[in-house]
């Protein structure tokens, strides 16, 4: 039985709590978390407001779901496959207020989908973002319009057991997740 019940995190505790696991379960995402997750996304900030993210929200069987695998890298397929929602993160290129390259399209998408990560947290999910995809391929596949480019995706769902996952995956579920110590940060 997953903890699906609603904690109270402080935000210390939601940073510490999230990490990107790949053992997923099938225990299903509700409608109502997808629509928290992309309200999270919705409060995030952006450069003059221009909130130049878009979202495709898929779940795994539907169509949407399968052509967004069938993009990801074959590294990327061994464990995504089994995951419930697969949300594809796309930034608008230019303003839409005005004819002009957005230079920070991608930066604000990238602080709306690390909302959404720590709002998986609170809803007692996980989150796993990936790059590892055919960027161009995707696009075509799922009609997406001119001007936007697909930057990531990000798998969501309950945490699972690591029995589904090949050897090596199983391995770096359990590996010391590690950083840089704030001096190599500093100029
Ligand atoms: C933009 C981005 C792209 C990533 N791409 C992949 C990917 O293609 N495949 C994968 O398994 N993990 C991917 N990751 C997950 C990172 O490897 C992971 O966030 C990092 O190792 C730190 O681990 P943590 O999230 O558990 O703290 C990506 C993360 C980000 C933010």
């Amino acid at each position: 039985m997953q903890d699906t019940a609603r904690e109270n995190f402080t935000l210390k505790e939601l940073m510490k709590k999230r990490w990107s696991p790949r053992g997923y379960s099938d225990e299903k995402v509700s409608d109502k978390q997808i629509t928290e997750l992309l309200e999270a996304a919705q409060w995030a900030p952006s450069a003059s407001n221009a909130q130049p993210w878009r979202f495709v929200v898929s779940r795994n069987g539907d169509e949407r779901f399968n052509k967004m695998i069938d993009s990801l890298s074959e590294w990327n397929q061994r464990w995504a496959k089994h995951v419930t929602v697969l949300i594809l993160n796309l930034a608008e290129k230019k303003f839409s207020f005005r004819d002009e390259i957005n230079p920070t399209a991608q930066y604000d998408l990238g602080q709306a989908v690390f909302a959404m990560a720590l709002k998986a947290v609170d809803l007692g999910l996980v989150a796993h973002q990936m790059s590892g995809f055919d960027h161009e391929k995707v696009l075509i596949d799922l009609n997406i319009p001119e001007g936007y480019e697909a930057v990531s995706m990000t798998a969501f769902g309950y945490l699972g057991d690591d029995s589904r996952l090949p050897e090596d995956l199983k391995k770096s579920e359990k590996r010391e997740r590690v950083r840089k110590p704030l001096d190599e940060l500093l100029f």
